[in-house]
């Protein structure tokens, strides 16, 4: 299949047409067949000028992701937009949807732009671990000022096509047929004599813009020291200033092909991949349909289910709050509309789009106002017993075809579907607090869900802004199973001698952007000393804080200090004091620990977990676990999730370690599981592993 399609219009006009679905990026044949092309009808007399178009949904979404890391093809990108921009005669880029990346770049290496009103366009590679690779570091600028387009580049959203227009970046917004006005727009170019001159290629930068580039460059390399493309997209930005022109493009070019070799670019490639093959459910095909959702309900007005309410509204979907008696409602739907006011204070939210969402949240008491919902969200107390009663009535109240969930965090999701006379339409929706913030949403497969309500769960998943992953049932489903495990290694490195401080440090420097102990004291540390006494489990330093009223910040004290409603905990002699003596209690020599040695023993039992959730298929995949713990845990995207970080780490030097920590400790359930031992023998990654 030809990859370009040209056609000589007969009107002095080639039109040169890309057609690499799904979204046309340049992969290697692409890029060959516009250069053929372009050189091909730079040769036919009968050709003035030359339109670059490309079908579908898509102008184009950039390089080719997939080939990164794999030996070069030529052309190469730079190659092929040096062949466009050396054209003598005129080529103009017709843009529809989306112009991203090398998408972009080969757009601002043409001699004119024009762009349909759907058009987006920008420079995502940061996302990616990278920096434009094909002049966008040196073209941007010119057309921008070196400070927007740094600013640009640096959070690599994409500009829509008023904004596009308004800004320079394009010649024209085509409102008809944009194909007609490239046409029209090439030919007058042509018309207009002399050889086309591309725009990008000059630029002056004020003393004004240099400072503000500076300023800005230097704060983005203080926020992000774990980013090295941060600096490098600084440094390139600063060689369009500069040097000349071609100079700048070689410096570019060098810093982005270091770059792609870099572990943070790989980890975050993993991650836009991890994210698409997320959307794949097991077993299901494209052929089966969602149900329609017009109308959600929410049980349970607390915190969790009022931000699961808010999702819905702001997703423009009707929901009912609902509780139990009027009091618990009013409180509950005060606090979403505190929530709300909070964010027109602080300017993120027009009070327009506040009366739109409130408006769009109904308060009612009692289940029967869930009768005409489409999707109902139980999100009421983490008891069984009070569980079992609400999905028994609702069997009696939902509709026909009502799709029955539980935001359950922990408990038996087919426990809860047998409360129902409809299992198939129970599923698990596990959320994350805040619940209109967190982006992760377990999908929670109980063992008789129907494929359309999963497919369902999904699509809705997607319309709430959210990254559905698909998990089975067992305590905790994947993020909060593999949590555990870290909580108990955390307790047991405090025992053997670390300090909190330390495994916070330890943890933040490997990029969390807080530390376990950290995160216990703010989110409370009484929730999870309720969940464990009700599951008989022990977790002794915390369970000693919690009974000495130390719950965290709301107390003022917990693993750390926090005078005068103080937000950065300061260490407490005190809790270091109850840590030494439990130490003793237990007959534990205290020791020392590195920081590397910290992070090996909280991670590698969380990774062991992820293989033995992987072993018994409760997670599909291992990106999937990625996922989880990136998007619900805050385990930084630039290592890739646990998973893809054990990948780099190999497993020979993972079951040590484990075997280790097992032998010392003498805890059994530390021992590395078949899988990981397997890995470690074949020298094999997780990333190949698939669950059955
Ligand atoms: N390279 C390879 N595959 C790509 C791709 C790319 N640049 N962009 C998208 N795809 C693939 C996806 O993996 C997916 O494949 P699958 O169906 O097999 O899973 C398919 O195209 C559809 O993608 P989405 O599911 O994401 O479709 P959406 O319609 O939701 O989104 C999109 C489309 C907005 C284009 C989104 O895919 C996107 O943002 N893509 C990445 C854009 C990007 O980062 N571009 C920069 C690339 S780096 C670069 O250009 C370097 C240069 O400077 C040298």
């Amino acid at each position: 299949m030809d990859l370009v399609r040209v056609e000589n219009r007969g009107t002095g006009l080639a039109l040169l047409t890309i057609a690499n679905p799904p979204v046309n990026a340049l992969a290697a044949p692409v890029r060959a067949g516009l250069a053929e092309a372009i050189v091909a009808v730079g040769r036919d007399p009968s050709v003035r000028a030359i339109v670059i178009a490309a079908d579908g949904k898509a102008f184009v979404a950039g390089a080719d992701i997939g080939e990164f890391g794999k030996p070069p093809v030529s052309p190469s990108l730079p190659d092929l937009l040096q062949i466009i921009e050396q054209s003598e005669k005129p080529v103009v880029a017709a843009i529809q949807g989306v112009a991203f990346g090398g998408g972009f770049e080969l757009a601002l290496a043409c001699h004119g732009r024009i762009v349909g009103p759907d058009a987006r366009l920008g420079l995502p590679e940061i996302k990616l671990g990278l920096i434009p690779g094909a002049g966008g570091t040196q073209r941007l600028p010119r057309l921008l000022g070196a400070a927007p387009a740094f600013a640009m580049m640096l959070d690599g959203k994409p500009v829509n096509a008023f904004k596009a227009l308004a800004l320079g970046l394009v010649d024209q917004l085509a409102d008809g047929d944009l194909l007609a006005a490239a046409n029209a727009y090439a030919l007058e170019l042509a018309d207009a004599g002399q050889s086309p001159q591309v725009r990008t290629r000059v630029g002056r930068f004020t003393t004004e813009d240099r400072a503000d580039f500076e300023a800005a460059a230097a704060e983005a390399i203080r926020r992000s020291p774990k980013l090295p493309n941060v600096a490098a997209l600084a440094e390139a930005v600063r060689a369009a200033m500069d040097l000349p022109f071609d100079e700048g493009l070689a410096v570019e070019r060098a810093r982005f092909l270091s770059l792609v070799d870099d572990p943070t670019s790989k980890a975050l490639r993993h991650v836009f991949f991890a994210e698409r093959a997320a959307g794949r459910i097991p077993g299901i095909g494209k052929e089966v349909k969602a149900r329609p959702i017009a109308q959600a309900a929410v049980i349970g007005a607390g915190t969790m289910g009022g931000g699961i309410a808010m999702s819905f509204a702001e997703a423009g979907i009707p929901v009912t709050l609902i509780e139990v008696e009027e009091a618990a409602l009013q409180t509950g739907l005060g606090r979403v509309r505190a929530n709300y006011e909070a964010s027109c204070k602080r300017g993120s939210l027009s009070v327009e789009d506040m009366k739109k969402r409130l408006g769009l949240i109904r308060g009612a008491v009692g289940l029967e106002a869930a009768a005409d919902a489409d999707v109902i969200v139980e999100a009421a107390f983490e008891e069984m017993g009070v569980k079992a009663g609400i999905f028994g009535a609702l069997d009696r109240i939902a509709k026909p075809g009502a799709i029955l969930a539980t935001n359950t965090s922990y408990l038996d999701v087919n426990a809860i579907a047998a409360c129902t006379s409809r299992p198939a339409d129970v599923v698990g929706l596990h959320f994350f607090s805040p619940a209109n913030i967190m982006r992760l949403l377990e999908v929670v497969r109980g063992a008789e869900t129907a494929p359309d309500v999963l497919v369902t769960s999904f699509e809705l998943g997607r319309k709430l802004g959210k990254l559905p992953v698909i998990v089975g049932v067992c305590h905790g489903f994947v993020g909060n199973r593999i949590l555990a495990k870290r909580s108990q290694a955390a307790e047991r490195l405090l025992l053997a001698g670390a300090l909190p401080h330390e495994i916070d440090a330890a943890v933040t420097d490997f990029g969390f952007r807080m530390g376990p102990f950290a995160m216990a004291d703010l989110a409370g540390q009484d929730i999870g000393w309720r969940v464990r006494k009700a599951t008989g489990a022990r977790a002794p330093v915390s369970d000693a804080l919690c009974e000495m009223g130390r719950f965290g910040q709301k107390t003022g004290r917990g693993f750390y200090l926090y005078p005068e409603g103080a937000r950065k905990g300061t260490r407490d002699p005190e809790t270091e004091a109850l840590i030494a003596r439990l130490s003793e209690e237990q007959g534990i020599a205290r020791r020392s620990f590195t920081p590397d040695e910290i992070i090996a023993r909280l991670f590698y039992p969380m990774v062991n977990e992820g293989a033995k959730i992987l072993e018994e298929g409760i997670a599909a995949r291992a990106s999937d676990i990625d996922l989880i713990w990136i998007n619900g845990y805050n385990w930084p995207a630039f290592t890739g999730g646990p998973m893809h970080w054990a990948d780099g780490i190999g497993f020979d030097r993972i079951v040590a370690a484990l075997d280790e920590i097992a032998t010392e400790t003498g805890e059994d359930s530390l021992r590395p599981t078949a899988l990981l031992r397997r890995l470690a023998e074949s020298g094999e990654v997780l990333a190949n592993v698939v669950a059955l």
